[in-house]
């Protein structure tokens, strides 16, 4: 029986915004410190609000889905709305996730942030954000404070 939920199995068999973007507005790569596995956000932004979102991820089926969800969740929302999205809220999404899989939400997460900070860089004429594999968010969760994932 699988670990995960009928809703992690269906947006990790049918994930949206995959791929990359041409000319995106911002760029966001982050890795998870705990497995090494990576992810980039692409973002458009037109008057402060995403208008398109994508991914990549070179990650497990929990950061599919949960990439998926995310990118999802902020689509047509302004860029403070999408900050404020957070792993936990991802994981509710999709009716919880295994414990062990929690850190694997927050590759979404720290992306949409990390492709926010490029936006606003660029905006500024400041150099891209460099790719940030170590950044763990402030409000990782511990393992076990999800119990009911699949
Ligand atoms: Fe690496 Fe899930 S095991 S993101």
């Amino acid at each position: 029986m699988s670990m995960y939920n009928d809703k992690v199995i269906d947006a990790f068999m049918n994930p949206k915004n995959v791929g990359a973007m041409e000319n995106p507005d911002g760029v966001g790569e982050v890795g998870n410190p705990r497995c090494g596995d990576v992810m980039k956000i692409y973002l458009r932004v037109r008057d402060e609000r995403i208008e398109d979102i994508r991914f990549e991820t070179f990650g497990c089926a929990a950061a599919i889905a949960t990439s998926s969800t995310a990118t999802e969740m902020v689509k047509g929302r302004t860029i403070e709305e999408a900050l404020k999205l957070t792993n936990r809220d991802v994981a509710e999404a999709l009716g919880g996730l295994p414990p062990e899989k929690i850190h694997c939400s927050l590759l979404a997460e720290e992306g949409i942030h990390a492709a926010v900070e490029d936006y606003r860089r660029r905006k500024e004429g400041l150099p891209p954000l460099p790719p940030r594999h170590e950044a763990v968010c402030h409000h990782d969760l511990a393992d076990g404070e999800e119990t009911h994932g699949g």
